[in-house]
């Protein structure tokens, strides 16, 4: 029973085997703190469930309509309409998703063919490199800086793109370094695809944990239905990671397609969960400021006590959950790899920090780290202290 050629190209998410690594160092009757998890700790708020339970109730358990329920895509349409900018987004120009994730998967397996380039940020999600391999493509990374904040710049877009380039992958705001594009990258990025028939696939699921400046979405160009991939999600907002809910907008043409995709995949994507997303979307909003302001707390914490590690050094990264602290210096003294490092503060003190390489899962990620600051503060303190005494113990060592 030889497995396809496509399917072995897929790996495991690391981050997820950071998980089963920290369940096991628990289950020997250990603490352990994780900054390795990429969700809110928040619970879905109140009236979403009770959307969901009445759903239920009322028996809302059949199949229902492939691209989504129609009060579901009107209300996306709606809600992303107003908070990009977009303005006149039309239901039929969206379809749900089961999760971000199968968001990505349908994107990138509907458009990629054999021998076709992706450019993709390194480090970035795992699943976009991961996937355009499935599809025959050919992922092609540009390595971000730290000194320029971990964003995307077009000009490195443009050093980048061959005649074969088929797609860029935008991950704005980005996981796993808390970065974000300014308006002008974004629209030199646009431009570049524009002028060179490259199809944009941004993946804008942390669009609403912004701490320092202005969020702009790829929708504020007018002509996004001609090239755009729009990607969004409810696990991260909304704290429903669980509930396996995202999201594609494109032209309707499109969507048609996807919608095939989506037919002899999964069907329809869960019926009363669709109808607690609209509650999320056409609910109140007001919940999330106290998320918001929580979560920026947090991250100022976070990034004043890494930044008082020894041979550490974090960036103040102004959007998502996460951190991507540099810890080369500590890499250079005792002579570990990012993974044995990561592996040593899990073993020897109970915190989880998936490395960034091989997690991320590429290339520029060595020498960094990913914390993901969605505890309360307390607990992140009590994670730092440990991190302290370990890492003084590894440098008297060296
Ligand atoms: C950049 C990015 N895109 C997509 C996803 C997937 O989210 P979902 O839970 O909706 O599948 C994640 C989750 O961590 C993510 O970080």
């Amino acid at each position: 029973m030889s497995f396809s050629n496509s399917v072995l190209q897929l790996e495991m998410e690391k981050a997820f085997e950071y998980l089963d690594k920290a369940r096991e160092v628990a289950s020997r009757g250990v603490d352990v703190i994780s900054f390795g998890i990429g969700q809110p700790d928040t619970p879905t708020p109140e009236h979403i469930r009770e959307a969901a339970k009445k759903a239920l109730d009322e028996g809302f358990t059949g199949y229902v309509s492939p691209p989504g329920i129609p009060e579901l895509r009107e209300a996306i349409a709606n809600y992303i309409s107003e908070f990009t900018g977009a303005g006149d987004i039309k239901p039929e120009e969206v379809i749900v998703t089961p999760g971000g994730k199968g968001a990505i998967f349908m994107a990138i397996a509907s458009y990629i063919s054999p021998g076709d380039e992706v450019i993709v940020q390194d480090p970035g999600f795992p699943a976009y490199e991961c996937t355009v391999r499935y599809a025959g493509g050919k992922p092609v990374f540009i390595p971000l800086k730290e000194e320029e904040g971990f964003r995307l710049t077009p000009e490195a877009v443009q050093e980048h793109i061959t005649p074969k380039t088929k797609m860029i992958i935008l991950n704005n705001p980005h996981n796993p370094t808390g970065s974000m594009c300014t308006k002008q990258d974004i629209q030199g990025i646009l431009e570049i695809a524009k002028e060179n028939g490259i199809i944009v696939l941004s993946d804008e699921i942390y669009d609403h944990f912004i701490y320092e400046g202005q969020f702009h979405s790829v929708l504020e160009d007018p002509d996004w239905r001609d090239y755009i991939l729009y990607l969004n999600g409810f696990s991260k907002t909304y704290s429903m990671t669980g509930w396996r809910l995202g999201y594609i907008i494109t032209n309707a043409k499109a969507i048609e397609r996807l919608t095939v995709f989506a037919v002899n995949n999964f069907s329809c994507v869960t019926s009363f969960a669709q109808k607690a997303a609209v509650v999320a979307l056409t609910g109140p909003q007001d919940f999330f400021k106290e998320v918001l302001a929580e979560y920026r707390r947090r991250r100022d914490f976070t990034v004043e006590a890494f930044n008082s590690l020894p041979g550490v050094r974090v960036l103040k990264a102004p959007a998502t959950f996460y951190l991507f602290p540099n810890v080369k210096e500590i890499l250079e003294q005792t002579g570990m790899t990012t993974e044995q490092f990561s592996l040593k503060m899990l073993e020897e003190k109970g915190v989880v920090m998936p490395p960034g390489v091989p997690s991320f899962p590429l290339k520029a990620g060595e020498g960094y780290v990913r914390v993901s600051y969605v505890q309360p503060i307390e607990r992140i303190k009590q994670g730092v202290e440990r991190l302290r005494q370990g890492i003084e113990e590894l440098l008297e060592k060296a």
